[in-house]
């Protein structure tokens, strides 16, 4: 749970350094110092509405200042840089620099710069998070994007900078990759996003395209609240929505302890369900929306989709690694949303290969098991993924081009979402009104609706 997270060092450190004083005396001029520049900026949620962490790059060491204040720079912090080494063979440095901007007042508007005395950045701004359980936060979700074909990102640029959401959730796999040309790549997707991720919070899940030298350029690049440092998943609060962010690669790391790593997720995911699903949680937070990579169900050409089992939905048996699904339908989440397959795909609620819908004429309305979503068509190089020709029954839609979904929490009981085409000039291909009268386990209910065994 958000309320007590199990923060990683750094974020520590940086709220002890953390001193915030009012810009009241002119400092002693500095000349632009080379390679003090800051580039890859970008912001992250940290779980309090009154908080945001920013991040950036810079080539040389220097000090990690932000400046920052409701239309002036009245309020500073001061935060840590780490020294970041690709593993490729340049080994490619950079400093990584981390700043919380606490004492924001919920839902107001924020200009900030970051840098030092050394060299600043420009002006970017950012409305804090509001803190209410009532607000309709919106956001843009997609997965799998990459820097070259990176096809959606400027129909993104031009809706964040319109102020059409609120926080982007991407659901894994970035650049192809981070750690390509001795880490350039990550450097130009990084700045790529600027335009996108200095201007809300950035929130990400892991996938199989970081996983290059321990995931590395993951945990270096991004701050994600939580244990994110270590086991790369955690949870955050925003508005009337429990988010949940799972790393899948744990279940196809094929190395010494990765049982250990799916048997600790799937521990702290039972104890992060049981408290979120508590009826006095729910009735601040009433969705449970969790994001993962690879997803339980999908009806692609590729190995996840074909073979007989999934990882993530039953684990290996064999080597006695659980799977979770049971856990989401224990603990009555809402909400899935997956990528890794290239294309859209929306499914009926569905539990155990059986599609459990609310009713035959109103499938997403109290559903009886959780609605997955899978949308990994950002762009990248690796293009799109066909479909199989004929999909299960728990296949609603799918679409095979390039896009995005908006999606917005509505208030208690009503969540709506909708595919956006980059191919066909945003038009809106697909959407869907979630209606959950009720939030709380699916297997503590007699089932009355309309199910179908496969
Ligand atoms: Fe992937």
């Amino acid at each position: 749970m958000s309320d007590s997270p199990h923060h990683p060092a750094w974020f520590v450190v940086l709220l002890s350094l953390c001193c915030c004083w009012t810009v009241c005396s002119p400092r002693p001029h500095h000349p632009t110092v080379p390679g003090t520049q800051p580039t890859q900026i970008h912001l992250s949620y940290t779980g309090s509405p009154t908080s945001m962490v920013v991040t950036w790059s810079t080539l040389n060491n220097t000090a990690s200042m932000v400046e920052y204040g409701q239309g002036d720079f009245s309020l500073r912090n001061s935060g840590i840089s780490t020294l970041f080494v690709d593993g490729g063979k340049k080994h490619n440095a950079q400093y990584i620099h981390r700043v919380v901007m606490t004492g924001l007042k919920p839902g107001f508007r924020y200009i900030y710069h970051v840098g030092s005395e050394e060299s600043w950045s420009a002006i970017y701004s950012f409305t804090a998070v509001q803190d209410d359980t009532n607000w309709s936060p919106r956001f843009a979700v997609y997965g799998d994007l990459g820097y070259e074909n990176a096809q959606s990102v400027a129909r993104l640029t031009k809706e964040v900078q319109r102020g059409m959401y609120d926080a982007i959730l991407h659901v894994g796999d970035f650049a192809y990759d981070m750690n390509d040309k001795d880490g350039e790549v990550g450097d130009a997707f990084m700045s790529l996003i600027q335009p996108i991720a200095a201007y809300l919070p950035y929130m990400t899940c892991v996938g199989n395209h970081e996983t290059a030298y321990n995931f590395s350029h993951y945990i270096n690049r991004f701050s994600m609240p939580g244990s994110h440092g270590k086991d790369m998943f955690y949870s955050f609060n925003i508005g009337p929505a429990h988010i949940i962010s799972i790393n899948t690669e744990v279940w196809y790391l094929d190395e010494e302890g990765s049982k250990d790593k799916v048997i600790r997720q799937r521990e702290w995911l039972h104890k992060e369900l049981e408290a979120a699903n508590t009826p006095e949680q729910r009735q601040k937070q009433p969705w449970i929306i969790l994001m993962g990579h690879r997803p339980m169900y999908c009806s692609n050409v590729a190995k996840d989709c074909i073979m007989d089992e999934s990882f993530v939905r039953q684990g290996i048996p064999k080597q006695g690694m659980p799977g979770i699904e049971d856990l989401l339908y224990k603990y009555g989440v809402d909400l899935t949303i997956w990528a890794h397959e290239h294309s859209y795909e929306r499914l009926w609620p569905v539990y155990d290969k059986m599609v459990m819908n609310g009713s035959m004429s109103q499938p997403y309305t109290n559903p009886q098991a959780p609605v997955h979503i899978i949308t990994g068509s950002a762009g990248c190089k690796e293009r799109l993924t066909p479909f199989v020709p004929n999909p299960k029954p728990w296949s609603a839609f799918r679409l095979d081009d390039y896009g995005y979904i908006r999606m917005t929490i509505l208030n208690s009981t009503h969540l709506y979402l909708e595919q956006v085409s980059d191919d066909q000039d945003g038009v809106v291909v697909d959407s869907m009104q979630l209606i959950k009268l009720k939030h709380d386990s699916y297997s503590t209910r007699s089932y009355s609706g309309s199910r179908r065994d496969l």
